[in-house]
């Protein structure tokens, strides 16, 4: 009789699997980001409830040197530039502290088709220079093939700056960065190298300015 019964259920089962494939649903936000223009890029607002809780992303976060060139989602780009200095308060304060509340770093986005401007107010990526820069971003190859390179920059022309505060400002950035991947299960490494004479020049950046920090993600 069990058996009867266990054959039934297995044939219903079976049945019921064939009447409804399981189909994937991708998003547009999940899918890879094309770069096929040189355009502002409209970032995604953040999805709140994603990502794996706190505690196990402090525990999975290291740095990774090796990277596919396969690029992100727009899903990723919006989230990682939000996390790294996005606003996330009504009074425009961030997701990262700045010593009394300065926010002196500018922040970019050095991709396959050319340098953006992080801008956190609407949350958009704002063409800069066109091109393949990212050489210029790091002094390591794997700067070279990465979909994505953060410069955080500052300016340091006179002692009102405050550039010493703008560098701990960015170990911040950094270190938002470094969880979010480990909670996506994205790859990262900080660097404090770049090839900075020729990547401000490129950016059209005077001597007023210096490069800080780059966080290279990828897959
Ligand atoms: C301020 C700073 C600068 C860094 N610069 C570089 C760098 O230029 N190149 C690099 O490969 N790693 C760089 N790193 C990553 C460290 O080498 C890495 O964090 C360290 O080896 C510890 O490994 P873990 O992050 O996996 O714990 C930097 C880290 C920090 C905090």
């Amino acid at each position: 009789m069990k058996q009867i019964f266990l054959a039934l259920f297995m044939m219903v089962a079976a049945f019921a699997t064939a009447q409804s494939p399981v189909k994937t649903k991708v998003s547009l936000s999940d899918e890879t980001l094309v770069l096929s223009n040189f355009d502002t890029i409209k970032l995604l607002a953040p999805d709140l409830k994603g990502g794996r809780p706190l505690m196990q992303a402090i525990s999975n976060r290291k740095t990774d040197r090796e990277f596919a060139s396969r690029n992100l989602s727009l899903k990723h780009l919006s989230e990682i530039m939000w996390v790294a200095n996005g606003i996330n308060r009504p009074n425009g304060k961030r997701t990262v502290p700045s010593a009394m509340g300065q926010y002196p770093l500018q922040t970019y986005a050095v991709l396959a088709n050319g340098i953006y401007f992080y801008n956190p107010k609407k949350h958009q990526l704002e063409p800069v220079v066109k091109g393949d820069f990212r050489n210029l971003a790091g002094k390591q190859t794997y700067v070279d093939t990465a979909p994505l390179n953060i410069l955080l920059i500052a300016k340091a022309g006179s002692p009102t700056d405050n550039f010493n505060m703008a560098m701990m400002d960015s170990g911040f950035c950094g270190q938002n960065v470094y969880l979010y991947c480990a909670s996506e299960g994205l790859k990262c490494v900080t660097r404090a190298g770049a090839k900075e004479a020729e990547l401000l020049k490129t950016m059209n950046l005077d001597s007023n300015y210096k490069f800080i920090l780059a966080v290279t993600v990828g897959h």
